[in-house]
């Protein structure tokens, strides 16, 4: 169960999404993973995804899952917090009705998927969003068959607690004070979970993950460059730190736990 603090955040993190869900439809979705990393095309992490049973987490508008779909997924599962998200993938998705499964929910409780179903669960740029991570990990794993996958790229933690100051970087915050704070970009309540890298990886080993690469690399092109106008996520800060981080990970067999 989660407290009511956490779920007074998920309602309005819920109301908050629904109202910007339109400026983000697409937005970060596969073969890209975030800002700044290397994409799906060069890293090839899923692998061959044909007949295998996907679900993603914060699936947004449905624009990985429709990248699944075009690879040779067996079935398309999703579930995001928003009700704008899930209607926008819906009709995204609609050519594939028959191998859909989309839920309205938060990441952190199970609306009725089965367990022990999925070959990959993965997640782009969502799983910070949780306000409670070990019960989101406990899902995720549940969720996989035994040898599955998941693979998830969000934020990289010094991303928000270093900002760039003209030509310098500066330490606006601790990189060791971890918790629920307000998403610093957003001017509406969002409310998202600070953690550590160690934090992810440490909470992954505790649910049961076996970790198979963790990812921090840059890519900066001059294409990007050319094309970098935005404001949180600048090629000047990326090429000192990374902007986004991705882990793939395997859920143990029973007896190598
Ligand atoms: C940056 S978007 C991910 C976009 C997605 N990769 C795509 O292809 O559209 C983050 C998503 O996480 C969802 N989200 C936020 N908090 C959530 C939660 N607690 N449980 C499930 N989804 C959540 C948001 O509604 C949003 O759709």
């Amino acid at each position: 169960m989660l407290e009511s603090i956490k779920e007074d955040y998920l309602l309005s993190n819920k109301k908050s999404w629904d109202e910007v869900a339109p400026r983000f439809f697409g937005r970060t979705a596969l073969p890209v993973y975030g800002p700044f990393a290397p994409t799906e095309n060069e890293l090839n992490l899923f692998g061959d995804v044909v007949d295998k049973k996907v679900l993603e987490i914060g699936c947004g508008s449905g624009h990985s899952l429709k990248y699944m779909a075009a690879r040779g997924a067996s079935e398309l599962w999703g579930i995001d917090l928003s009700d704008t998200q899930i209607e926008t993938a819906r009709e995204l998705l609609s050519a594939h009705r028959s191998k859909l499964n989309l839920f309205q929910g938060p990441m952190e409780k199970n609306p009725g998927i089965p367990n022990e179903y999925f070959d990959i669960v993965y997640s782009i740029y969502a799983i910070g969003w949780t306000v409670d991570l070990p019960m989101t990990l406990q899902q995720v794993f549940s969720y996989l068959k035994p040898g599955g996958t998941f693979i998830f790229s969000w934020e990289h933690p010094l991303h928000s607690r270093i900002v760039q100051e003209d030509t310098q970087l500066v330490v606006k915050k601790s990189y060791h004070d971890e918790g629920l704070q307000q998403c610093e970009p957003w001017n509406l309540p969002a409310m998202m979970n600070q953690l550590k890298l160690s934090t992810y990886i440490n909470e992954l080993i505790k649910s049961g993950f076996q970790i198979e690469r963790v990812i921090e690399d840059v890519v900066i092109t001059e294409e990007i460059k050319s094309a970098d106008s935005a404001v949180w996520y600048t090629h000047q800060k990326a090429s000192l730190i990374p902007a986004t981080f991705i882990i793939k990970c395997t859920k143990k067999y029973g007896d190598q736990c």
